[in-house]
C-alpha cells in the first residue's frame, strides 16, 4: 500500500529513515536525525539559490510553470487583467478575497487618505543628487518612512498594520514620481485624489503648467493593467527579501526597503531596461538573424526570453503584447517594435530556443510599452516596485501571521581554515605568492 513518505538509507551507516511527505515536499529539519555518530551535527540540506527548498507555506500567489498558469487567490491573471483594477487586485492580494462593492469604494478611500507625503519627506528627498538613480532614492525614501511613522514597529497590532499597508500602497506612487521629478530638476507634483490610482500617478510624473492633468484613457488603464500584472509572483528575489528581512519583526518600511533593494538588481527589476538596450544595440530589422546567431553562439543573451519558474510562453507576456498594440494607436509605434516581434518570430521557430524552452517572458515588451508613455528607462524598476507592493504587503502579512516561521537563518557549508592561532604581526612570514593568490581569491 503507499504511503505519503520517504524512506531514505544512509550508506554510511546502513541506517533506514521514514520521513513524512506533506504536499510533494519534506521538512529538511527530518534530515537532521540522519547522523555518523551521537555527537554529529546531523545532515543539512544545501541548496544555494534556492532551486529546490520551499521556505514557506502560502496561499497568495499560484504558479505552473510547465503549463504558463498565473493565479492570484486562484483567479486567473488573465481574467484579472481583463476585468480587474489594480486597487481591487491589490484588496485580493491582501485580503485573500474579492471586495464587494461598499469595500472596494472604503478601501479606494483609504488608499487614496494616504497618498500624501509628510512635509520632511520633500526635504530628505532634496537631499540626493540631482542624477541619483530613482531606484536608489527609492529604496531610500522607503527605508525613511520608518522614521516618520514609529508606531509601524508594532507588528502585531492589527490595526497598525493595517494603517501601514494603506500608507505604503497609497504612497508608492508617490515616492516613485518625486524620484523621478528629483531627478528632472522639476517641482514635485501633489496627488490629485480625483484620478484613479494610475491617472493620479501619471498626473504626479507628467503634469507640467496645467491646472488639471487629465491621463490618456488608454494609457492609464494600461498602466493599471501592467500594475495589475507584476503584483506579485510567489517567492522571487525581492519577495523573499520582504520575508526575510521581515522575519526579524523589523517595521514593514524597513521590510520593504529590502524588497525595493532586491529589485533594483539587474537580474531581477532591470530586465526590460536591458531589453530595450539590447534593441537598440541591434537597431535594425536586417541585423536580427545576425544578433540571433551570435546568441545561440553564447556571445550574449536574448533578453526578455527565458524564466526560471515558466517554461512555457509567460501568461503576463501575452497579455502585455496585446497591450503594446493598444498603447501605439495613441503614442505612435516604438520603432524598436518591429525588431522585438522580429527577435520573437525567429526565436519560436528556432531549434535552440525551443530545445531550451525559451519564450518571452513578462520584460520583453513592457519595456517598450513605458518608454512610449515618455517613462525614462531608469524609472521601468520604480514602475514595477509600485506594481508589487500589495504582493509584498501580503506576502508579508502571511509570514507574520505564519506561527511556523522564524527568523530567517539559514546554514551554511563551513569549508575554511580549521582551529589555528593568532599570530603577532612581528612573527608572521612574508606573505608568498601562494598565500597572495589566495587573498586575491576572496575578490573582496
Ligand atoms: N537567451 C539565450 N539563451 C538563454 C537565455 C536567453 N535569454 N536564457 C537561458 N538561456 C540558455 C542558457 O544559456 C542555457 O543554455 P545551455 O543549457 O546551453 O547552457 C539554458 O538556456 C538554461 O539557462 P539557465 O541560465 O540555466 O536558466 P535559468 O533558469 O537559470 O535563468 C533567466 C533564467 C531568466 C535568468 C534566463 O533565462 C535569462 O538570463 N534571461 C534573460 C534575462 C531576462 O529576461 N530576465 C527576466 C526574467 S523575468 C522577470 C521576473 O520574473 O523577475
Amino acid at each position: 500500500m503507499s504511503k505519503n513518505t520517504l524512506t531514505i538509507t544512509d550508506n554510511r551507516t546502513g541506517q533506514t529513515y521514514e520521513v513524512p511527505i506533506e504536499c510533494g515536499t519534506i521538512r529538511t529539519m527530518d534530515l537532521r536525525q540522519i547522523k555518523v555518530s551521537n555527537d554529529d551535527f546531523g545532515l543539512l540540506g544545501y541548496d544555494p539559490g534556492y532551486l529546490n527548498t520551499a521556505s514557506c507555506k502560502s496561499m497568495v500567489t499560484f504558479i505552473d510553470g510547465e503549463k504558463g498558469i498565473l493565479r492570484y487567490r486562484g483567479y486567473p491573471i488573465e481574467q484579472l487583467a481583463e476585468k480587474s483594477s489594480f486597487l481591487e487586485t491589490a484588496y485580493l492580494l491582501i485580503k485573500g478575497e474579492l471586495p464587494d462593492r461598499e469595500r472596494l469604494e472604503a478601501w479606494r478611500y483609504n488608499i487614496q487618505m494616504h497618498t500624501m507625503v509628510h512635509a520632511n519627506l520633500t526635504k530628505f528627498m532634496d537631499g540626493f543628487r540631482y542624477d541619483g538613480h530613482p531606484m536608489g532614492i527609492l529604496v531610500g525614501t522607503v527605508g525613511a518612512l520608518s522614521t516618520f511613522y514609529p508606531g509601524a514597529k508594532n507588528i502585531f497590532d492589527l490595526e497598525s498594520r493595517k494603517l501601514q499597508v494603506r500608507r505604503l500602497i497609497g504612497k508608492m506612487p508617490t515616492l516613485a514620481a518625486m524620484s523621478f521629478r528629483h531627478s528632472m530638476g522639476f517641482p514635485y507634483v501633489l496627488p490629485d485624489n480625483d484620478l484613479s490610482y494610475a491617472g493620479n500617478f501619471l498626473s504626479m510624473m507628467f503634469k507640467m503648467t496645467e491646472l488639471k492633468y487629465s491621463p490618456d484613457p488608454i494609457l492609464e488603464k494600461a498602466l493599471d493593467v501592467l500594475f495589475i500584472l507584476h503584483a506579485d509572483h510567489e517567492q522571487n528575489c525581492s519577495t523573499s527579501a520582504v520575508r526575510s528581512v521581515g522575519s526579524s519583526r523589523v517595521d514593514p518600511y524597513s521590510a520593504l526597503a529590502a524588497g525595493c533593494a532586491a529589485l533594483y538588481g539587474p537580474l531581477h527589476g532591470g530586465a526590460n531596461e536591458a531589453v530595450i538596450r539590447m534593441l537598440e544595440r541591434i537597431g535594425s530589422l536586417d541585423k536580427v538573424p545576425e544578433f540571433i546567431k551570435s546568441v545561440k553562439a553564447g556571445e550574449g543573451r536574448l533578453m526578455g526570453f527565458g524564466h526560471r519558474v515558466y517554461k512555457n510562453y509567460d501568461p503576463r507576456a501575452k497579455i502585455i503584447k496585446k497591450i503594446a498594440f493598444e498603447v501605439f494607436e495613441v503614442t505612435g509605434r516604438n520603432t524598436l517594435l518591429d525588431i522585438a516581434l522580429e527577435l520573437e518570430r525567429i526565436a519560436l521557430e528556432d531549434e535552440y530556443f525551443i530545445d531550451r524552452k525559451l519564450y518571452p517572458n513578462v520584460d520583453f515588451y513592457s519595456g517598450l510599452i513605458y518608454q512610449a508613455m515618455g517613462f525614462p528607462l531608469d524609472m521601468f524598476p520604480v514602475l514595477f516596485a509600485i506594481g508589487r507592493t500589495p504582493g509584498w504587503l501580503a506576502q508579508w502579512t502571511e509570514h507574520m501571521n505564519d506561527d511556523e516561521q522564524k527568523i530567517a537563518r539559514p546554514r551554511q557549508m563551513y569549508l575554511g581554515e580549521d582551529k589555528r592561532d593568532y599570530v603577532p604581526i612581528e612573527n608572521r612570514p612574508k606573505i608568498s605568492q601562494l598565500v597572495e593568490n589566495k587573498i586575491g581569491m576572496c575578490r573582496l
